[in-house]
């Protein structure tokens, strides 16, 4: 048996979390004092998709210098470090960095160094929004092969798979694993399985969420087979609406089809969510095996770090 307080205690990955999904109100306060806690709840709320991007959307434009995101990174690690995340890829959003055109090599010096103040052992993986389209994935891809050897493990896409389909990436993805970086993609999230079976042949290393797989067991033959791992964040996807209640989370089906599942808390601002929750709902709710689960938040690492 586990106590509330051996999940705090237990040492923990976390490899599916965006920097700008983890700024809490106290942090925007700091950043922007006029702001109102009203105003701040209004934007954070989010009971679909949709309102979760914009929500987004939001919260990045409050971060107006590389000081707010280095403050924001010290925020979230301290967070992270106080319940025994001993290891983490936080992704920035460097595809909005660019669009906001604010300077994207200031900001990410800032994080990077903040970071490695940290006792949490940091990468990082810069994502592209996939609806801007691949010219703009390929900026951000650009930047961030030149960052490999400064804490940049992965490149990833993000924000609506409806509207970016994985295919138009695939020269993207070639040219940042050609430059050295591992690459990740949200999928399934908000798509069907189709669109996993798109981001595996770009060549994603993981899947982001990737929930849908549960509908389609040759898929998950293959992910299983191929030991590629879901990084599931339950909260998440009951918080946007991409599963209806709670108890029909599919994150238990996929755990006994032998796929590798990974927790994360994708956004935890947005969700209200800890990763010592997530264990705790996964444990509760679902029954599954904390330890193991822990376990797999190193293996599926791609700095595959020591656990202590
Ligand atoms: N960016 C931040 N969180 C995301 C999510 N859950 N899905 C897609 N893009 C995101
Ligand atoms: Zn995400």
């Amino acid at each position: 048996m586990h106590s509330y307080y051996g999940k705090v205690a237990m040492p923990k990955a976390e490899l599916h979390l965006h920097l700008e999904g983890s700024i809490q109100a106290e942090t925007l306060l700091a950043i922007d004092p006029a702001l109102s806690a009203a105003e701040i709840q209004a934007n954070l709320k989010c009971r679909t998709f949709e309102e979760f991007l914009r929500g987004y959307i939001w919260i990045t434009g409050k971060l107006q210098t590389p000081a707010h995101y280095a403050l924001a990174t010290r925020h979230l690690l301290e967070r992270l470090a106080a319940e025994n995340v001993t290891y983490a890829e936080i992704t920035l959003s460097a595809g909005v960095v660019l669009w906001k055109q604010q300077d994207l090599a200031a900001v990410y010096e800032a994080v990077w160094k903040e970071s490695q103040r940290s006792r949490v052992r940091t990468y990082w993986i810069l994502d592209a929004v996939r609806h801007f389209g691949a010219e703009h994935g390929m900026d951000v891809a650009r930047f961030a092969v030149t960052r490999r050897e400064h804490g940049v493990i992965a490149y990833g896409i993000g924000g609506d798979e409806a509207r970016g389909p994985a295919e138009w990436f695939r020269d993207v993805f070639a040219f940042a694993r050609d430059g050295g970086l591992h690459l990740v993609c949200h999928a399934g999230e908000t798509c069907g399985p189709e669109s996993i079976w798109a981001a595996l042949a770009i060549g994603a290393e993981r899947i982001g969420h990737g929930i849908a797989a549960a509908r389609d067991p040759a898929l998950l033959q293959h992910l299983r087979e191929s030991d590629v791992p879901l990084e599931v964040s339950i909260t998440s996807n009951v918080a946007t609406g991409v599963v209806a209640s709670l108890e029909q989370h599919p994150v238990r089906q996929l755990y006994d089809a032998g796929v590798p599942i990974v927790l994360n808390t994708d956004d935890p601002s947005f969700f209200n969510t800890t990763l010592t929750r997530e264990y705790e709902l996964a444990e509760r709710t679902f029954g599954l095996p904390v330890d193991r689960l822990a376990a797999n938040s190193f293996r599926y690492a791609f700095a595959a770090p020591a656990r202590d």
